[in-house]
């Protein structure tokens, strides 16, 4: 078992804002690429976390993970454990979905964000076979937070209302609640 050190934006030599390369045909399969999955594996859920993205363990190349088991911050989510390379998704319809956000990468952060509510995803698994399926709600918005990783883009930008983001602390003190993305899903009616 490897637990990556997590690489946040309070470390200086960060690379959580570069675009990650793409997982070649001939790297499917290889020992490092099972080694890659198995670190973002073991560390999210070292973590206790519901999705990891490869530049997050300091690999800027194009690989996420997510699921596995009840959550602790979120039990609802019942995924299986899936390694997805080479993600990418469409957005399906005009129902946006607004929820609290966080990120490994963001320690103590909360933010609001708008997103698209339904998505069609895709991907590879480890052994270059494709994955491909519709989704919405919660898994929606973590596979848009995670792909969004590997380009290089954190969750703050999709917050619409700059006083909705900041410290956990905070939100805390002036709303009295706890802000995590199992307080809930909004979903707004698209056009
Ligand atoms: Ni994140």
């Amino acid at each position: 078992m490897t637990i990556c050190n997590i690489h946040t934006t309070k470390d200086k030599a960060h690379k959580l804002c570069q675009a990650s390369t793409v997982i070649l045909e001939k790297d499917f399969n290889s020992i490092w690429l099972k080694d890659l999955a198995n670190n973002l594996r073991d560390t999210m859920n070292q973590s206790k976390a519901t999705g990891i993205a490869a530049p997050q363990i300091g690999v800027n190349r194009c690989v996420i993970a997510f699921g596995g088991r009840p959550s602790l911050n979120f039990p609802e989510f019942d995924e299986p454990f899936t390694i997805l390379i080479n993600p990418s998704y469409e957005i399906l319809g005009k129902t946006q979905a607004q929820v609290w956000e966080h990120c490994l990468s963001m320690p103590g952060k909360r933010g609001y964000t708008l997103r698209a509510n339904r998505i069609r995803y895709q991907g590879y698994d480890l052994g270059g076979q494709k994955i491909s399926a519709e989704t919405s709600g919660i898994l929606a918005v973590l596979l848009q937070h995670e792909i969004d990783h590997l380009q290089g883009i954190l969750f703050n930008e999709h917050v619409k209302n700059k006083t909705e983001f900041g410290d956990i602390a905070y939100f805390e003190q002036v709303l009295g609640k706890r802000h995590h993305i199992e307080d809930g899903l909004k979903v707004l009616a698209g056009e």
